[in-house]
């Protein structure tokens, strides 16, 4: 089986890509953008430009496309360009596993089950252009295939494969190693994923025949604080050292407090487990 991994030189695609180039039965391919690439075997693609694109993807004629790449405050043009160029070169027999977001619910309250409709944010919030991308990805992908798994995830955190840490726990360590004191609030819940159980998953599905929207991650949900001061205690902290943040800082109004994920339909569908 071939597979082709975009954004495989990122936090979650190294791992990703390090598991498959690790299993026999399949023959992966990876891509980078800016140097350095995590694995020397990368190619270097800009997914957004049309005919170094499509070039790639005629070499490469894979049976499965894994979607990890995220650019941010650019992630509209990514949906615009590179995700409809993947879009516009896969056969009815080609998967794409395409990675996203529990930012895509913007309404109601947490935990969601995979069916919630999802919705974005005003123009002028900051995470707009990344949340509202995500929510036109998914609905492009749902809408022009039917081959694809949409694997939906909340902060990922922990030791990728190639030993990068989570940007959340990396900013944590330096202010704990500066201050000895971090705040988080204790208000906003999520479902946290580890990045190495989310890469198993994806492989999974890449591997698997099944389709459609899946939550991934374990059943517990945590506010920030809680799952902050677990973090900071596995890094050799105290408890004592993140405190509460919620009493001095207004809530994001426009974003819902609890995006936590319902998670029964992958832990019932796949063998992965989640810490
Ligand atoms: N991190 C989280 O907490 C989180 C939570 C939920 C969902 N997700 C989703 O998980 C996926 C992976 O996220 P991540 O945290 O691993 O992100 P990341 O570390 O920023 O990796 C994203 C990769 O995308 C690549 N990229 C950006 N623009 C590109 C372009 N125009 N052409 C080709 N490649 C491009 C970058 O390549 P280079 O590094 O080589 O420049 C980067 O490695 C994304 O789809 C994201 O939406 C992430």
């Amino acid at each position: 089986m071939k597979v082709c991994v975009f954004g495989a030189s990122g936090y979650a695609g190294s791992s990703v890509y390090d598991l498959l180039r690790k299993d026999s039965d399949i023959d992966v391919t990876g891509t980078y953008l800016e140097e350095p690439a995590a694995f020397d075997d990368l190619y270097k693609l800009d997914v957004n430009e049309p005919e170094s694109f499509s070039a790639f993807y005629k070499e490469q004629q894979p049976d499965v496309v894994v979607w990890s790449v995220m650019s941010g405050p650019y992630e509209d043009e990514l949906v615009h360009e590179g995700l409809r160029h993947v879009i516009t070169h896969l056969t009815p027999q080609t998967k794409l596993v395409y990675l996203s977001t529990d930012f895509v619910f913007t309404e109601g309250s947490g935990p969601y089950y995979e069916d919630h409709p999802t919705s974005g944010l005003p123009e002028d919030h900051p995470l707009s252009t990344y949340t509202n991308a995500k929510v036109k990805a998914e609905r492009f992908i749902s809408r022009e295939l039917l081959n694809y798994t949409i694997l939906r995830a909340g902060p990922i955190y922990g030791e990728n494969k190639i030993g990068q840490l989570d940007e959340r726990t990396d900013k944590l360590l330096a202010q704990l190693r500066l201050r000895n004191t971090a705040a988080y609030r204790d208000d906003l819940i999520r479902t946290f994923v580890h990045v190495n159980d989310l890469a198993g998953s994806a492989v999974e599905f890449v591997k698997n025949d099944l389709t459609g929207i899946y939550h991934a991650g374990p059943d517990k949900r945590h506010s920030f604080y809680e799952f902050m001061t677990q973090m900071a205690e596995q890094l050799g902290y105290s408890a004592d050292s993140v405190e509460k943040a919620s009493e001095y800082e207004e809530p994001d109004k426009e974003i819902p407090k609890n995006t936590a994920l319902k998670t029964e339909k992958i832990r019932n569908a796949i063998k992965q487990k989640f810490r």
